[in-house]
């Protein structure tokens, strides 16, 4: 495991950015020492701190017991039975709320749609019906491969109402990755578009769900939503279109009682080996701990606009677009389309003409926008922002201060959020009324979290030593386990600290980070083979495995290099298998690169290709993924390179010259 180095500067006498007193006037925690009581309340007694977040949802059965831990087996509200989709959308509709905006949905070529409470409830009770009607239970997939538009929420949220599973698929994805994901799920129902708009081109989400659903056998039925008109075959007896399931269906569905630890959903992601892990997360600590850190960490409040620029394929737009604003009874703006189109001007565009007051996205886009100019964000008022959110990456600094001026206009807290797909919630996050802000780290664990830096022995690192990020008490939205895997679960989270007689068994995130003097933590980054690349959480071994899939390709090692735009870019180093052909390297290096757009999807494609005899590696026959990481960042080698296998192979590296 590579020993995290810092690509941040990181200062730890900074002063720091304060909440400003109109924000922490309003705000729902609105002081540094109110924060302190709340956290040391929670600390004394984690249980009760959660139930109390728990018993603001609407329980069918209350529970009996908070949290039965039998490590590493998490089961929380115990007894308990609710309904997810109930308590996102029916616990509005005795409220005022039922006539407010739920979702405003704007395509991208600039048609808008809003769907109040009511009118979200009636559609979804309309799709859960739908489903019932195509024989969907309670425990079966659904695998959902759309774009942004609002049936992809109302799709997941009638999921959650029948006590189905869903399986959502980033509509980026390639057939090849799509068909991986449904079969490892077995899901029995696809929904999908006929076309997704997105950067002006229409994506034909149908055509390549037909082409992986050839071999997917347990697929029996197909749900397509009609959005762009795109000329789409049905296949008679298994295809379907949304709209006319949906006119036959009721606008009454009663939400399905389910217990607590039912699962509301898989969302597959990217780990150190090349098959990606389903991560499952269930119902009622999921929905406990989204809900309270939406409220928190955003402020949300009932006369926001709150637009989060994340897809509805990852996380955030799971647990920060379909569950957790819902839960917490906020507007959403929902945008279709790309950031840049037609201009880098688009946002900002949207900011101003809804009065968005929350916005929330990823670092590369905010270098992007950078990039793209001052004038862009110059030319608009955002006078109606309030509140700025990150995630998914580390901010550089220069980044946070750019976003800082010239979207928040120096009035606007930065909630630079850290979580992961498998902890399902933020977990270490400012309070944007109460914490001291520092660009460049995410601050502190939330409430109820109890989040360190440790050696690899399980001590504690001293202040700004680099260590590993570790959670060492069980919390309502983790993951419970892999989808059918549960001992990968156990092996990838919670072996490298066991339990032991000194050890209680500590959760490993992946991520390296250090702690500064007033308990900050900076994240580093990934120490294991998992690469952010513009926000995508990429496997290294998923990309090689893809490209040893190529008829010409030996092997292969995927390393990322550091880049200002997309925080990494990947490089691969491929050798060939003998052949007696002479080939056009050039024309093997589109040719790879579109391989693996096909085997995963284009956004996985390498950045480069590089080619070379023999792959460096150590005398137990492990590629020396150092060395090639040292390589492509232009340093000079350092370190024991002693067990090269072949030291010939450093001068046989070509470049791609693209
Ligand atoms: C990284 C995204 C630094 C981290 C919600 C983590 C971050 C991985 C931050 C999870 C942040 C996420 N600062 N790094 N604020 N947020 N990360 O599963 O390496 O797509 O382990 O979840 O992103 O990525 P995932």
């Amino acid at each position: 495991m590579p020993k995290p180095q810092s690509p941040l500067p990181i200062n730890f006498d900074r002063v720091g950015y304060k909440p400003s007193k109109e924000f922490a006037k309003q705000a729902h925690i609105g002081s540094a020492s109110e924060l302190v009581k709340i956290n040391s309340a929670a600390a004394k007694n984690i249980e009760k701190f959660w139930a109390a977040q728990a018993d603001t949802l609407v329980w069918q059965k209350p529970y009996r017991e908070i949290l039965r831990w039998k490590h590493p087996r998490a089961e929380w509200f115990v007894g308990g039975k609710l309904n997810v989709s109930e308590n996102c959308l029916d616990v509005h509709l005795q409220t005022w709320r039922k006539n407010k905006a739920a979702i405003i949905w704007e395509s991208e070529d600039g048609n808008v749609r809003t769907l109040t409470y009511q009118q979200l409830h009636s559609e979804v009770c309309k799709a859960a019906n739908a489903l019932k009607g195509l024989g969907v239970k309670p425990n079966d997939v659904v695998a959902i491969y759309m774009g942004m538009v609002p049936e992809a929420i109302i799709a997941m949220q009638a999921c959650a109402r029948i006590g189905a599973i869903h399986n959502v698929v980033f509509g980026g994805f390639s057939s090849e990755a799509l068909r991986e994901r449904i079969n490892d799920s077995k899901a029995t129902v696809l929904i999908t578009q006929d076309g997704a708009l997105r950067r002006n081109e229409i994506l034909p989400l149908k055509k390549t769900a037909d082409e992986a659903i050839k071999k997917c056998p347990s697929i029996q039925h197909v749900l397509v939503v009609q959005r762009t008109g795109l000329p789409t075959s049905l296949a008679r007896g298994r295809d379907i279109w949304w709209h006319e399931a949906l006119a036959a269906a009721s606008t009454e569905c009663a939400p399905t009682s389910l217990p607590s630890e039912h699962p509301l959903f898989i969302l597959y992601t990217s780990g150190s080996t090349g098959k990606p892990k389903g991560i499952l997360h269930t119902s009622a600590g999921y929905i406990t701990q989204v809900k309270y850190t939406t409220n928190v960490v955003f402020d949300m409040k009932d006369t926001d606009v709150y637009f989060c620029t994340a897809d509805v394929g990852w996380i955030t737009g799971h647990s920060y677009v379909a569950y957790g604003p819902l839960a917490c009874g906020a507007t959403i703006l929902l945008y279709e389309g790309g950031p840049m189109c037609p201009t880098p001007g688009r946002f900002w565009e949207l900011i101003d003409k809804h009065r968005v007051t929350i916005f929330y996205t990823a670092p590369t886009a905010i270098r992007a926008f950078m990039k793209a100019g001052d004038s862009w964000p110059l030319r608009h008022k955002l006078d109606s922002l309030r509140l700025l959110g990150t995630v998914g990456e580390p901010i550089n600094p220069e980044a946070w201060r750019w976003y800082h001026s010239l979207i928040g206009r120096e009035r606007c807290p930065i909630v630079d959020t850290w979580w992961q797909t498998e902890t399902g919630s933020i977990m270490i996050s400012p309070i944007p009324g109460a914490t001291t802000t520092f660009p460049g780290t995410a601050t502190k664990p939330l409430p109820g979290l109890m989040i360190d830096v440790v050696r690899k022995d399980g001590s504690s690192c001293k202040v700004g030593e680099g260590g590993l990020l570790v959670i060492k008490h069980p919390w309502p939205s983790m993951a419970r386990t892999i989808f059918g895997d549960f001992s990968r679960y156990v092996k990838t989270y919670w072996s490298e600290f066991p339990k032991t007689k000194d050890c209680s068994g500590w959760y490993f995130t992946g991520d390296g980070a250090k702690k500064d003097k007033l308990g900050n933590i900076w994240i580093i980054g990934r120490v294991d083979d998992v690469v952010n690349v513009s926000g995508h959480r990429l496997g290294t071994a998923e990309i090689e495995s893809a490209l040893v899939g190529h008829k010409t390709v030996a092997e292969a090692a995927v390393v990322a290099r550091r880049d200002d735009i997309k925080g990494n870019v990947l490089v691969a180093f491929v050798t060939l298998r003998n052949t007696s052909k002479k080939l056009d390297l050039k024309k093997l290096q589109k040719e790879l690169k579109d391989h693996v757009g096909e085997e995963i999807g284009r956004f996985a494609a390498p950045n480069e290709i590089r080619f070379a005899e023999a792959l460096p590696k150590t005398r137990s026959g492990k590629i020396m993924r150092r060395l090639l990481r040292e390589i492509v960042s232009g340093n000079t080698i350092t370190g024991d390179t002693s067990t090269l296998e072949d030291f010939s192979v450093l001068e046989h590296l070509r470049f791609d010259e693209e």
